[in-house]
């Protein structure tokens, strides 16, 4: 049984409530997947004041005490997570990105690898399809197997063409999440993925040395010297690939040098 957790940045059980219902009963449909929805607005979230010490020295030395760590346990305990939120002002709401910089620091230390992601984002007229393409960016960086989100209209009342575009869109979106949730856990990491980790781990190995929060972090994690986050097969392409990537990543920052 997989396990999925939709965490949505509204209390209202209006238009984005209902996107990411329609996507959790489409899953669950399609078997073996237990869901579960999370309002942020029931946890206690602060604002990031900005002191830098969760990047310099840990996340467990800031400063707020809140439940930033008991959401972060249900993504850890979850196979599959959705980010979901109305646009608000060309992006998500308050709540979600108070939550989301509160994750910065894993940006640095990424920990949700094995996770599949994805992200609904309910709008009135525009600016919506921005929103999505910052999620699945953002997902990546914090290690997540992201499943591109959708974007949904719903002016008020939802017309009948909206929703069966909004549905056909999310009955899209739950085929490829269902299939990212089923894929075995050492699969090989897209392209970007790769670069994406070859780049940072360059940086890390050659910017920072044992006294950085970051370069331990890599460093227990066998991440100094592994072809990738986790255990997996590379192909002949992706290998040359990484070592390209590594040895192109390693001058530029060998030639920047710390700090
Ligand atoms: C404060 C606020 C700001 C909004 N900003 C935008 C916006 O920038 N672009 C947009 O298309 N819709 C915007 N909307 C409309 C909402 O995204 C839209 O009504 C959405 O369906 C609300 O989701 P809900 O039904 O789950 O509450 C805004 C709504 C509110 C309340």
């Amino acid at each position: 049984m997989k396990k999925v957790t939709a965490f949505i940045g509204t209390p209202r059980k209006k238009h984005t409530y209902e996107a990411v219902r329609e996507l959790l009963d489409r899953l669950e449909a399609l078997g073996d997947v237990e869901c579960e929805m999370v309002h942020l607005t029931d946890y206690r979230i602060e604002m990031c004041r900005g002191c830098k010490l969760c990047f310099e020295k840990g996340e467990e030395y800031c400063p707020l005490k809140d439940d930033r760590d008991a959401v972060i346990e249900k993504i850890m305990a979850s196979d599959g997570v959705v980010f979901a939120s109305p646009n608000y002002s060309f992006q998500v709401s308050a709540v979600l990105k108070a939550f989301l910089d509160r994750l910065g620091f894993m940006c640095h230390r990424p920990r949700f690898h094995g996770r599949a992601f994805t992200s609904v984002i309910v709008q009135g007229f525009h600016g919506g399809g921005k929103i999505v393409r910052y999620l699945n960016f953002l997902g990546m960086c914090l290690g997540f197997d992201v499943v591109k989100g959708t974007c949904a209209t719903a002016l008020e009342p939802m017309t009948e063409k909206e929703q069966r575009k909004r549905d056909k869109a999310i009955s899209t979106q739950s085929r490829k999440f269902y299939e990212a949730l089923s894929r075995p856990s050492d699969h090989a990491p897209s392209m970007l993925m790769l670069m994406g980790f070859r780049m940072g781990r360059q940086s890390v190995k050659y910017t920072l040395d044992e006294s950085a929060r970051d370069f331990q972090y890599y460093s227990e994690k066998g991440w100094l010297d592994s072809d990738y986050f986790y255990p997996t097969r590379l192909g002949v392409l992706k290998r040359s690939v990484g070592a390209l990537a590594d040895a192109y990543y390693g001058r530029k920052y060998i030639k920047r040098g710390p700090g």
